[in-house]
């Protein structure tokens, strides 16, 4: 099979962008295929650190075909902004990437609308990005969109100013001060530069290309515990961040699905509000927040952080049909004198082994305790030198779980990375 899908497990912010970055040498087209600029991918290589929101990880890679499809919301100021900062040339970028002509755009009024919504939930807000991506997929769902085809259409403005009076008219609703030139300015540009690219139906393209043989990596956003559907709901995103959206986010068959990536922290953060069993509220969640610099890569929040919790990985491995796990950011675990690992709840005094429904579930974690390690591991790229506390860690997990985990990363460069 040549259409491999990379995903997060967790609630974001597992590694994604570095883990697509260091294994696109192997694929011949990176695509995202859901969510917008609230993603933040890092990546790093040559000391120097990027952090991606809508260009897939791959483009740094200068023989690869990156492709923004149609499951997508793009935020054409952000746009913008990504293609002047990334390093490579416009006309080598012009090269590089593709945009599909179904992704639809955010508008300046999504930004607003989202601000506002998020203002009227008060104590309950979701603690979105603020990126504009709630209404933009609302519209979409609505069939109250913009396309990005549209945007090269001479009544693009007609367009423009219809579906931004419908959004003015809502926000006359809500006790919320904005000034949307200071949007717009930023946007408009951005229209124009998004225009230089080829804006085509990537799903024709996609699949030639993989009938010919090219070798295709999905790359997800967000995290399965934020997917619309199977998430922390109303604390979730708007998109389906699961595997099967990238059938959906890019036009390729569920058939043609190879490998199934599952990709998770050593341990667990969260960012926004919403449940998270095995949060720790202490020193020990200190620590990981400051040793794993758990500070949001999109907003620069500090990340809530807490141990592994394997009943939610085991839900997200079942959701995705994940085939090979793996682990990111093992060397903040090392100087712990033991770990904790979250192998159930206790729901109401019963031991459980699922995701409550409700998000004011109360959900005690029951953990189960193992030694810690005290080396550095950064340095290390073969899995036998690891130390042999983190190995019984991964192979609990591995047992745990049912599934293999074939790659661990030590550090955030595209080197520091080991495969089993
Ligand atoms: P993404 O959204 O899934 O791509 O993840 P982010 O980039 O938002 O957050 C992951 C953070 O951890 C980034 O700052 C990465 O540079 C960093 N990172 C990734 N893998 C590792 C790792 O194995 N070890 C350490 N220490 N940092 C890592
Ligand atoms: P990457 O791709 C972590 C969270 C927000 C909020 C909720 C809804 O970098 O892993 P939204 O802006 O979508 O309305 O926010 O989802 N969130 C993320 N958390 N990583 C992300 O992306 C996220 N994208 C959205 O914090 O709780
Ligand atoms: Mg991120």
């Amino acid at each position: 099979m040549n259409f491999d899908i990379l995903l997060g497990l967790q609630w974001g912010d597992e590694g994604k962008g570095k883990i697509v970055d260091a294994i696109s040498p192997d694929y011949d087209i990176i695509a995202r295929f859901q969510g917008g600029p609230n993603a933040g991918h890092s990546l790093e290589f040559n000391n120097i650190k990027h952090v991606l929101h809508l260009i897939p990880s791959g483009i740094f890679h200068n023989n690869k075909l990156n492709i923004i499809g149609n499951g997508v919301v793009i935020d054409p100021a952000v746009f913008k902004k990504e293609i002047e900062n990334l390093g490579p040339s416009l006309s080598e970028l012009l090269k590089r990437l593709i945009i599909s002509s179904r992704a639809n755009i955010i508008l300046p009024t999504h930004r607003i609308l989202d601000a506002a919504y998020e203002l009227q939930k008060g104590s309950e807000k979701i603690g979105s990005t603020l990126k504009g991506i709630g209404p933009a997929y609302t519209d979409k769902a609505a069939r109250n969109g913009m396309r990005a085809w549209e945007i090269l259409r001479p009544d693009f403005m007609k367009k423009y100013d219809s579906h931004t009076s419908y959004h003015l008219a809502i926000l006359k609703n809500h006790d919320f001060k904005f000034d949307i030139e200071e949007y717009e300015a930023g946007w408009f540009e951005g229209i124009e530069i998004l225009r230089k690219f080829r804006i085509i139906n990537t799903e024709y393209l996609i699949n030639d290309l993989i009938i010919q043989g090219k070798k295709l990596l999905a790359e997800g956003a967000q995290g399965t515990m934020l997917d619309v559907d199977f998430g922390s709901y109303p604390y979730v995103t708007s998109s389906n961040t699961i595997s099967s959206g990238a059938c959906t986010g890019l036009g390729v068959s569920p058939k043609k699905v190879g490998e199934i990536f599952g990709i998770f922290k050593a341990y667990c953060t969260r960012v926004g509000s919403g449940p998270f069993p095995t949060e720790l509220n202490d020193q020990t969640g200190n620590r990981l927040r400051e040793t794993g610099n758990e500070f949001g890569s999109t907003t620069g929040r500090p990340r809530r952080c807490g141990w592994l919790d394997i009943p939610s990985l085991k839900y997200s491995i079942m959701i995705n049909g994940v085939t090979k796990l793996f682990m990111t950011k093992a060397d903040v675990l090392s100087g712990f004198k033991t770990l904790k690992i979250c192998t159930s709840y206790k729901i109401g005094g019963k031991e459980c082994h699922e995701i409550p429904i409700s998000p004011d579930s109360v959900v005690e974690p029951v953990y189960t305790e193992l030694p810690g390690w005290e080396e550095s591991i950064g340095e290390i790229r073969e899995y036998d030198s690891l130390p042999g506390a983190l190995k019984r860690y991964i192979e609990f997990i591995e047992t745990l779980t049912g599934t293999p985990v074939t790659l661990i990363s030590v550090g955030p460069d595209r080197k520091e990375t080991i495969t089993r």
